[in-house]
């Protein structure tokens, strides 16, 4: 007999049940470890310039909140698209509600059937999905590696390249410069993901492009508003003015979903002035990742060697980084997994984010926690696409998140 359309639907929720609960995780959650106390250390979350709450954000919050919200004008949203394509050093650009909606909205408007798009291989899922709605052909191309990305449009033709300046899985850096001669050599546009990099590299925090003088190259960058900002929304800074309009009446997510609310823009708006003047915190934020990632790497951890502040252990088959996970935990330590979709089957990270609220003894307690998670499970070899990865083979396409 043929399923019906929900047994159908059904199928896929059991499968999800019993096949990844039960049968890789062992019977509970992946994700729902211990909940953590007020003595342990969070590296599970983005607020990397540990801002979130701070007073000077949350009043302004509070007093948009408060004022009579009834006569709605674009001017906010204008003035803050302003202030932040000054901040990072852009002619223009338009605030979205994510960076999702960013990434998505962007690639459908610049990429089409005609218009190839190469995708670093561990670019973030948004890129890919943009690029899909666009109905562009998709080619993938080895993490960080300029050549092979030449090689793919060679044979394709020139299209969009889409790159993370930092990667959110592994805390890898794109070699931005390499990529924009790539992207001029061959009459390529180069995208720019800089959700990982915004307030935390560069002057007073715009970004990597603009830390390495690259911004005048790269015609496309954005980021999340959700991680350094946290925030709920997200950025496209673009070097063609007359751009703004084009994508606010033809990207879908600008034009079929509500756009960032007021108090949400008041509260943008104070949280760029303090990211900006944080720059204490920014270095504060670099010395503790300097440190961490130092002692990871004397253990044996290679997929940390060129990571930011964000660094990430491999953890392997999912139950194994459950272990892991549980283990450090046991020990005060909270990081994230990540497994598939984000990650291929059996090479799941577990991810720390360092935040510039770390005292010394915290750092301490993390490297020691790692130490114990080295001797007790060994070290994996780091998976295709972390930063020694030059020479990996191409990930499989569950893997491209
Ligand atoms: C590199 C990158 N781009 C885009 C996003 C999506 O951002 P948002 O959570 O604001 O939708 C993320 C979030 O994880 C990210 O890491």
């Amino acid at each position: 007999m043929i399923p019906t359309v929900a047994e159908r639907v059904q199928f896929r929720v059991d499968r999800f049940q019993y096949g990844r609960m039960v049968e890789e995780w062992g019977g509970r959650h992946i994700l729902h470890g211990r909940r953590p106390g007020p003595d342990d250390v969070l590296l599970n979350h983005d607020d990397y310039l540990a801002i979130a709450g701070d007073a000077r954000i949350t009043e302004a919050l509070c007093i948009a909140l408060l004022a009579d919200a009834g006569a709605s004008s674009d001017e906010p949203q204008i003035a803050m698209e302003q202030a932040l394509a000054e901040y990072v050093r852009a002619p223009a650009g338009v605030l979205c509600q994510s960076g999702w909606e960013a990434n998505t909205g962007l690639l459908q408007t610049i990429a089409d059937p005609r218009t190839p798009v190469y995708i670093d291989s561990i670019a973030h899922m948004s890129l890919w999905h943009g690029a899909k709605m666009a109905g562009a052909p998709i080619h993938p191309f080895r993490h960080n590696f300029p050549g092979h990305l030449r090689e793919e449009i060679r044979t394709y033709g020139p299209g969009i390249i889409a790159v993370d300046s930092i990667y959110s899985t592994t805390g890898s850096r794109s070699p931005l410069a390499q990529m924009c001669d790539v992207a001029e050599q061959t009459g390529s546009l180069l995208v720019v993901d800089e959700s990982r990099a915004i307030g935390t590299e560069g002057p007073h925090g715009a970004g990597m492009v603009v830390a390495l003088g690259l911004a005048e190259r790269i015609p496309f960058r954005t980021a999340s508003l959700s991680k350094a900002f946290v925030g709920r929304a997200g950025f496209v800074a673009v070097n063609g003015v007359d751009f703004v309009d084009y994508f606010k009446m033809e990207a879908y997510p600008a034009v079929f979903s509500a756009s960032p609310l007021p108090h949400e823009i008041a509260g943008l708006a104070a949280t760029l002035a303090v990211v900006r003047a944080e720059d204490s915190r920014r270095d504060r934020l670099r010395q503790i990742s300097a440190r961490v990632r130092g002692a990871l790497s004397a253990l044996g951890f290679e997929s940390c060697a060129a990571a930011g502040h964000i660094m990430a252990l491999p953890g392997g088959s999912e139950l194994r980084a459950i272990a892991i996970r549980d283990f450090l935990e046991a020990r005060g330590i909270f990081g994230t997994i990540l497994c598939p979709p984000v990650t291929p089957r059996n090479r799941t990270l577990i991810r720390f984010a360092m935040h510039a609220a770390l005292t010394d003894s915290q750092v301490d307690r993390i490297i020691q926690a790692c130490t114990e998670v080295r001797d007790t499970f060994g070290v994996l070899p780091p998976m295709p696409g972390a930063p020694r990865a030059d020479s990996a083979p191409i990930p499989t396409v569950d893997s491209n998140r």
